[in-house]
């Protein structure tokens, strides 16, 4: 395993849209691999593979008691509407006040290629929408109403 470079705003492989994963190999198990031991380091929420400068469909989110292995997300529904706060690994210096819906469900695979399922709602719904809009090349602020201190 190895620690790798968070890319930071600023660099153009942040604004590309990540490919989904075909291969569910060795190959896809050491990326994950190293990003949980990233994310680790860094006692991040979540974490894109583009983040580390893959362009792959690939999401880790470490929330409360839940380790999640994400890859190739479809959103199937979503609901309501919240505002809260958001940072992210890539914008150094400041957060955000971003809306986000209130739940959502989402289909996906885990490392072996196992379609799996998840509702989450709240902070943790809202960790999924800000991991999806990296696959999109788009940052929270973005999408932010009111910049905020990064110590709020
Ligand atoms: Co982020």
């Amino acid at each position: 395993m190895a620690i790798r470079n968070i890319v930071k705003m600023g660099d153009s492989v942040l604004r590309k849209n990540s490919k989904p994963v075909e291969n569910f190999d060795e190959k896809l198990w050491q990326l994950l691999d190293d990003m949980k031991q990233t994310l680790d380091k860094i006692q991040g929420l979540g974490l894109s593979a583009v983040q580390v400068g893959v362009l792959k469909q690939v999401i880790i989110i470490d929330y409360e008691d839940q380790f999640l292995e994400i890859i190739n997300p479809k959103i199937l529904a979503t609901s309501g509407s919240c505002y809260d706060n958001e940072g992210c690994l890539s914008v150094v210096g400041f957060r955000g006040i971003v809306e986000r819906p209130e739940t959502i469900d989402l289909e996906y695979f885990d490392r072996f290629g196992n379609k799996k399922s998840i509702h989450a709602e709240g902070y943790f719904a809202r960790v999924f929408f800000h991991e999806i809009d990296h696959l999109y090349g788009v940052l929270f602020c973005d999408k932010m109403i009111r910049r905020v201190s990064g110590d709020e």
